[in-house]
């Protein structure tokens, strides 16, 4: 295939520093197959003018970040079960005959980081979301379908928690609230799905929610550790960036768009290394 007919690109904002390219570059070669990758930096209330100029322009498939994930569920005409579950879309698929297909790796993409690439099993453990927004819908299926003894989102807005226990009641034992009323509880697993970092925030939780060598996880990967890697640093000794999840969902849209599986650990190992 020439490699203009091959156009992909992340969406976001900020995504200037996105990993997204050089990951899916790097697949690309393990894969021999010839692609465009690119970030595009998209300002609030653009989004579906963008898509539809990266489309026009030949664009097969997007990747979708903060903050658009649920506008581009809302733009796809079919949906995965799974993005269908999340009511959020990270990977956008442009079909021949003109419809888009939407469907969500982020929910598989961090299960494979923290089960296979962490060694952390999720069945039976007590495990806190904190955030509601699209990165939390886009994850809450998959873990639900690990069977965990227990599983609270909390958000600093109470009702968005409280709709997202409401959607996902059907699916497993899950329940939503406010930080506050964390308190005095404790979880083995506790995954940062607030945008708080963005503004340079830590989700305000009590000091405790960390069991001892709890697993913190934080889905927004960064250059530097985000202000809730630093909090958890401070807590436990088991932390975890989002990196893998990173190249984990990617490996899964890439398979969304072109058929193959690509081997992750390389690439996690490169990207580590600094390449
Ligand atoms: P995303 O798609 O990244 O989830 P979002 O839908 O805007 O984006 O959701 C952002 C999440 O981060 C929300 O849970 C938000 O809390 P609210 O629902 O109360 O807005 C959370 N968030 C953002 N900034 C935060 C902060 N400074 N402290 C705590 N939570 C924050």
């Amino acid at each position: 295939m020439s490699r203009t007919e091959n156009i992909y690109a992340v969406m976001g904002n900020p995504v200037r520093h996105s990993k997204s390219p050089a990951i899916h570059s790097a697949f690309a070669r393990q894969c021999a197959i010839d692609l465009e990758y690119s970030a595009i930096e998209v300002e609030p209330g653009s989004f579906e003018s963008a898509v539809r100029a990266f489309r026009e322009a030949g664009g097969r498939g997007l990747n979708v970040t903060v903050p658009f994930k649920l506008e581009a569920y809302r733009l796809a005409d079919n949906h995965s079960v799974r993005a269908e579950q999340a009511g959020a879309v990270n990977t956008l698929r442009f079909e021949d005959d003109g419809l888009t297909y939407g469907d969500n790796t982020d929910g598989v993409g961090l299960l494979r980081d923290i089960t296979a690439n962490l060694g952390q099993p999720l069945v039976g453990q007590r495990i806190l979301i904190l955030g509601a927004g699209g990165a939390a819908r886009g994850i809450l299926d998959a873990l639900l379908e690990q069977e965990p003894r227990e599983l609270v989102i909390a958000n600093r807005t109470v009702a968005r928690a409280k709709d997202l226990e409401k959607l996902f009641r059907p699916f497993g034992d899950i329940r939503g609230c406010g930080f506050e009323d964390l308190r005095g509880k404790r979880f083995d697993v506790v995954i940062n799905a607030t945008a708080a970092s963005l503004q340079g925030d830590v989700p305000a939780v009590s000091e405790n929610v960390l069991e001892t060598d709890a697993l913190a996880y934080d889905l927004m990967y960064g250059d530097k550790p985000t202000p809730f890697m630093v909090w958890a640093q401070g807590r436990t000794t088991n932390t975890s960036d989002g990196l893998g999840m990173l190249v984990e969902q990617a490996a899964e849209s890439f398979f969304v768009w072109h058929g193959v599986r690509p081997d992750t650990q390389p690439v996690i190992e490169a990207l580590r290394k600094g390449a």
